[in-house]
């Protein structure tokens, strides 16, 4: 949500921070702009729109400062115009600001500004920040303790970063709720919001938590606690390439991780699964594994894709585990002061690990005592640091807004993790390594689905202009017809709903009728002929039938207007290879429509306000 960049050394820092910048679209692409010092003050360029606008406005110009930030926002206070574009002035432009987060109480401390004589120009609470800075700036106190000054009087998030003309040597950084790294290089560095944006330049990294401002030179930094107490930093090696990042010859980065996904759930059981002893090694959690293994209650606790993931899980848990198994909307949690017990155990899913609503749930559970595990795709992301323990899924870089290939690997890690417990209780060697065996087939099922991409396409044509669909499945695929549901409404803007299909029959049935799509995931496993029915009742109601069935299924064929045959597993694997599908379905209907998919309206990879 909202993305940042900033440079500092002895090069013109306006292409590092567009492409920066470009590498940060995902985050948000309603407005972005740019900040520098040239000549001894503070500029900014900025406008609506994406980066490549800006990009065009900046070219026209011929500025080559050597400091400088950037900004792509996803708008929450103020709509989406020039005006609320960051960076934002105090009022005598000699200070510059971006932020990502939202500032709670920035109508009090406007009120406050304004009797105080400040004018503000744009709708944003971020517009605060930078004059209330300023009137620390006013009493001749310098930048970095003005900020945390600024900073003591404010509720809310941010991940921060200011220019000030007055001291034109340094950035300065802070951050509570939203992530940000320096990137440290060679006599320049870099900060950013997400490493993404900096391993062009560098591996080395240093993550600022929450509560902690940093003075960012060209050859060094300086980070103290908002309340003045100096701290000591780490510097991490990060491995991520820019090949990772790149689409790598396809058209957009959906497809891309769509394609990668034999690769990407590869990497997630590489090293992993031992056949000889029917299970699986995860070293993030090996040391926890007696009391997890004991643990009375299982609480899953998401946002979006990650939560219907945790509804996978819970259906692994409760089958193999016997182990009662609960999952929640990280936004609900954090809130309700949900019952937790010393010995429940909650798992945090979370692609980048840096979702405010999952982060704030975790800080919740752990306050309440609860052994708490993280598993997250991005490494060393806020979610995977503050857990006591996890498991990286290893998916590699998902950039596209809609999540894909992160799903399916948190499927994989959430079938791993029981697969070890389940062998560790009551589970025999013998069906530990068969369940083994099929993890190693799935790599090669997937391509296989993926082989019938152009059958998906044609069968997308059909449907480019439907208004409505409906999303059914049972047991382990009721939680895939929630998110094929979910991918259809985000990238397509059709109205998607997923239900588990018995409950069609308590309302959603009277939607249905010959302009109504309906997407039955029916695998030939121990809910076929139960959905076969409910596939009968939609069938005499004129539904349009497209079913993700078995290959070796000859019967649906009669009673679907379209059916994509796909390969089987065990049960609880199966959601891995029907969800592939339905990726490719609403991918095509979104193209056909001609829409951006990876940059999908109002939305932002990785939400880190509330
Ligand atoms: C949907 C999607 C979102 C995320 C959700 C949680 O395609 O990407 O629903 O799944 O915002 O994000 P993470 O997993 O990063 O916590």
């Amino acid at each position: 949500m909202c993305g940042i960049v900033g440079y500092i050394g002895s090069k013109n820092c306006i292409p590092v921070i567009l492409e920066g910048l470009k590498r940060l679209e995902y985050r948000g692409y309603d407005s972005a702009g740019i900040g520098f010092i040239q000549n001894g003050s503070c500029n900014v360029i900025k406008n609506k729109g994406k980066v490549s606008l800006l990009e065009k406005k900046i070219y026209e110009s011929s500025y080559s400062p050597t400091i400088g930030l950037g900004h792509t926002r996803w708008a929450t206070h103020g709509e989406p115009n020039e005006i609320n574009a960051h960076p934002h002035y105090n009022t005598d432009r000699s200070l510059v600001l971006i932020h990502n987060g939202i500032i709670e109480n920035y109508q009090t401390l406007k009120i406050s500004l304004q009797k105080q004589g400040y004018k503000f120009v744009s709708q944003t609470d971020t517009e605060v920040l930078a004059h209330l800075i300023d009137s620390f700036l006013k009493k001749g106190i310098n930048l970095f303790k003005s900020v945390r000054l600024a900073l003591a009087e404010v509720d809310g998030t941010y991940g921060l970063a200011i220019l000030y003309d007055k001291e034109p040597e340094k950035l300065v950084v802070a951050r509570k709720g939203s992530p940000l790294v320096i990137g440290i290089g060679e006599g320049e560095n870099y900060v950013a919001s997400d490493v993404s944006a900096l391993i062009a330049h560098t591996s080395r990294v240093v993550y600022i938590e929450d509560g902690e401002v940093a003075e960012v030179y060209s050859d060094r930094f300086v980070a103290k606690t908002i309340l003045d107490e100096d701290i000591v930093k780490e510097v991490h090696q990060v491995t991520m390439t820019l090949e990772e990042i790149d689409r790598g010859g396809y058209e957009t980065f959906m497809l891309k991780e769509i394609m990668e996904q034999p690769e990407s759930v590869l990497n997630s059981m590489r090293g992993r699964l031992i056949y000889e002893d029917g299970t699986a090694k995860l070293g993030g959690i090996d040391h926890l594994l007696d009391r997890i293994s004991k643990t009375k209650r299982f609480i899953i606790t998401a946002c979006g894709t990650s939560w219907h993931a945790g509804l996978v899980g819970e259906y692994m848990f409760e089958q193999f585990l016997r182990i009662p198994t609960e999952v929640e909307y990280a936004s609900e949690f954090r809130y309700r002061n949900p019952i937790i017990q010393p010995d429940d155990t909650i798992l945090f899913i979370s692609q980048s690990g840096e979702t405010a609503d999952s982060l704030a749930a975790l800080r919740e559970a752990k306050r309440k005592g609860a052994l708490v595990l993280g598993i997250c795709n991005v490494v060393g992301s806020s979610i995977a640091r503050e857990s006591e323990a996890g498991v990286y899924i290893h998916a590699g870089p998902e950039i596209g807004v809609a999540s894909t290939k992160a799903f399916t690997s948190q499927l994989v890690v959430l079938a791993l993790i029981t697969l070890v417990l389940a062998r560790k209780r009551d589970m025999s060697l013998v069906d530990g390594r068969s369940i083994v065996n099929e993890f190693l087939k799935i790599p090669e099922k997937i391509k296989r689905i993926l082989e019938l991409n152009r059958d998906i396409e044609k069968v997308a044509e059909n449907f480019k202009d439907s208004k409505n669909f409906l999303y059914l499945g049972r047991g382990y695929n009721f939680p895939v017809a929630l998110e094929g549901a979910l991918k259809l409404k985000e990238i397509s803007y059709i109205h998607a709903e997923g239900y588990p299909a018995a409950e069609m029959k308590h309302g959603p049935i009277a939607l249905v009728d010959e302009n109504m799509p309906v997407v039955f995931i029916a695998p030939k496993d121990s809910t076929y002929e139960k959905i076969i029915s409910n596939v009968e009742e939609i069938k005499a109601r004129k539904g349009k039938i497209i079913a993700i069935a078995s290959e070796q299924d000859e019967h649906i064929g009669n009673l679907a207007d379209y059916v994509i045959k796909i390969p089987d597993t065990i049960r609880m694997l199966m959601p891995i290879l029907t969800v592939i599908p339905l990726q490719l379905l609403a991918y095509h209907i979104a193209m056909k429509k001609g829409l951006n998919v990876d940059q999908p309206r109002n939305l932002a990879k990785s939400v880190t306000v509330e």
